[in-house]
């Protein structure tokens, strides 16, 4: 097992999708489950204290700890994806998600940034990881030709 995703409830799932997506693409073993802060934090001791992943992403909306409570458990590094939720926006979850006290660090993407909490994590694993790498640079150059490719066609079809 590489990386392990905990949501703090089901209703995340449709954001962090794109997070299990992003690994299964790269080839990248991850484990998934649901394991509240507030609402099951013995289940959250046990998962992180049990698991052989080797680095953890969190993920959690309103008063969002538990990325900062899945780091309090373990040196391995956490990486946390403050999640969308109402009345505040999601601003709610990134502060609560970001500010961490020194000593306890909790690696923060954007609101829903799924996606980059897997590519940040793949990052990590890469390290030690000579294909990972040469993927996540593939992906960066696939990324570049696209780009190319939209202005292009921006062109052809506005100028
Ligand atoms: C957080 O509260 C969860 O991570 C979720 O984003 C939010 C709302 O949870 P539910 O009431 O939808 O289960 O703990």
């Amino acid at each position: 097992m590489k990386v392990a995703i905990i949501m703090g409830s089901a209703s995340d799932w449709g954001v962090m999708k794109s997070a299990v997506d992003m690994l299964k693409r790269f080839g990248v073993d991850v484990d998934l489950t649901v394991a509240s802060a507030h609402r099951t934090p013995q289940r959250v001791h046990d998962f992180v204290k049990s698991s052989s992943a080797q680095i953890f992403i969190a993920a959690a909306g309103m008063a969002a700890h538990l990325a900062g409570v899945v780091a309090s458990l373990t040196v391995k590094p956490v990486i946390g994806v403050p999640i969308n939720s109402e009345p505040f926006k999601g601003l709610d979850s990134l502060l609560s998600t970001v500010q961490m006290p020194g000593g306890v660090p909790v690696a923060t993407v954007a609101v829903n940034g799924a996606k980059n909490a897997a590519l940040l994590a793949m990052e990590i694993l890469a390290l030690q990881d000579d294909g990972l790498a040469e993927q996540l640079i593939s992906y960066r150059e696939q990324m570049a030709a696209e780009v190319e490719l939209n202005d292009k066609r921006l062109k052809e079809a506005s100028l």
